[in-house]
């Protein structure tokens, strides 16, 4: 059912993305993938679905930040596919028994979730070793921030360095794609809703495969009217978005001058340079990390912030 709130692991229950799961197949057998995407965007469920499709190993790491955490999951799968892993004894190191568990799926395709709170250094060098010495291919999800950003932005030092992953980016569905997804959402669940109330559904919440799946759900599961499920829904998402927002914005030198420029969107360089009273390297800077925590977008020479939940927010600020 379309409008199921848990990620879906097949490609019959996933709507569209047919272009990322050709991309995953394609690339999957020579670089290291990593999806990115904001909250809800379906990053989940396009894991689980192209594993499924590999019969790859799905695992969770969100909270998990250390090496021996996620030896921990790891060796939790293993089990659960009764596969023995000899833990050895006490004084043995963690990367030595990672390496140990990594061993027991050589030749197949790991994808790590939310894998952004893993130690950067250390996890890098233990996965390098995996992917040089074992038939293992790995994709991550994640926020760029911590590991992610090492994947995909590596120093010099870093043991990645001039072997970056490829990145897939997850965008909102368009315009028609949204009114499609919850027109067949709403005919599988046999409820008729008029096209006005999906037009509305859509202006607020924005092509966000989560955001349309929960309304459905609030409107086909619970019963609520259109009106409570968009309230509902449109609240729920504001409170994520601005959780996103505050993490974004904790680790800023100067992030007043962040919310500022955000209450300026949508505008042109011109038009923030002479507004922001910065100079151009800080204002440039500053874009750019708004550009890679996929919170503003350039459109033609127009920065805008694309997600109407994120703008209304912000205005609200
Ligand atoms: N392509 C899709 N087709 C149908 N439903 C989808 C699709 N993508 C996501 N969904 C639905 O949207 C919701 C969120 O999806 P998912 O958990 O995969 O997103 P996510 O990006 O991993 O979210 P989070 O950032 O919270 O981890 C779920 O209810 C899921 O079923
Ligand atoms: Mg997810």
């Amino acid at each position: 059912m379309l409008f199921d709130l848990r990620p879906k692991e097949r490609r019959d229950e996933l709507f569209d993305r047919e272009e990322e799961l050709e991309i995953l197949h394609r690339l999957v057998g020579s670089e290291w993938i990593v999806i990115l995407g904001r909250r809800m965007m379906g990053k989940t469920s396009l894991l689980k679905t192209f594993l499924h499709e590999v019969d790859g190993i799905y695992i969770n790491l969100s909270g998990v930040r250390s090496v021996k955490g996620l030896v921990e999951e790891l060796m939790k799968y293993a089990r659960k596919l009764g596969v023995e892993v000899s833990v050895g004894p006490l004084t043995i190191s963690w990367s030595r028994l990672a390496e140990d568990v990594f061993s027991k799926f050589d030749g197949k395709v790991i994808g790590f979730d939310e894998a952004q709170d893993l130690p950067v250094n250390y996890t890098l060098k233990l996965l390098k070793k995996v992917w040089d010495t074992y038939d293992i291919r790995i994709i991550f999800t994640g926020s760029m921030v911590g590991l992610i950003t090492g994947l995909l932005e590596p120093t010099p030092h870093s043991p990645l360095y001039g072997r970056q992953p490829a990145k897939i980016t997850l965008k909102p569905f368009t315009h028609e794609q949204s009114l499609e997804f919850l027109s067949k959402g709403f005919r599988e669940c046999k409820l008729d809703a008029p096209l006005n109330e999906l037009e509305e559904a859509i202006d607020l919440l924005g092509g966000y495969p989560g955001w349309l799946a929960y309304y459905g759900n609030m409107r086909c599961v619970r019963r609520l009217t259109h009106k409570e499920a968009l309230e509902q829904v449109y609240q729920e998402g504001k409170q994520i978005l601005l959780e996103e927002l505050k993490k974004f914005l904790e680790s800023r030198k100067i992030p007043e001058k962040y919310i500022k420029l955000l209450k300026l969107l949508p505008a042109r360089w011109s038009e923030l340079k002479n507004a922001m009273n910065i100079n151009s390297k800080v204002l440039s800077d500053m874009i750019q990390n708004l550009e890679k925590a996929i919170i503003i977008e350039k459109k033609g020479d127009t920065y805008t912030i694309p997600d109407p939940i994120m703008r209304n927010l912000i205005f609200e600020l």
